[in-house]
């Protein structure tokens, strides 16, 4: 299936720095009010300080003021699906909570998860609370 998510993920995709694993992922967040903010990988010369896609997407959508999502769609040009990185839950559950993620290469879709599922049992601002 071909989903305009999975299609704006592409797109970013092709914005990918990633001069040194030369593995380009993009992604797309889906905001509730049906807006899209996209993120691509970007690396840099010291390995450590490389931003993922989601992450990219994610801080960008944060910024731009958005607190309600929907969906995200991550792209690789992969066989297998490429799932995103545990940082990459963890930011995701913080700010956009439980929803959709939808894996896809350049062609087709992969599968979809929700990010419950992908990730079980997290530690989030509940566990802050004082007793
Ligand atoms: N990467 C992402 O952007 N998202 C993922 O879900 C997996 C990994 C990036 C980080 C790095 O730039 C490259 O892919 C190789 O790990």
């Amino acid at each position: 299936m071909n989903d305009d998510l999975v299609t704006a993920a592409r797109e970013a995709r092709k914005r990918a720095r990633a001069a040194y694993s030369h593995f380009k992922v993009g992604a797309a967040l889906e905001t509730a009010d049906g807006h899209v903010v996209t993120g691509c990988n970007i690396e840099n010369a010291t390995y450590g300080l490389t931003l993922c896609a989601e992450r990219v997407a994610t801080f960008k959508a944060v910024s731009e003021g958005y607190d309600s999502f929907r969906r995200i769609a991550i792209v690789a040009d992969t066989e297998t699906p490429t799932p995103p990185c545990g940082p990459c839950r963890q930011i995701l559950w913080e700010f956009a909570g439980d929803i959709e993620v939808i894996l896809a290469n350049l062609t087709e879709e992969k599968g979809r998860y929700r990010l419950s599922d992908l990730l079980p049992l997290p530690f989030d601002a509940r566990f802050l609370k004082k007793e």
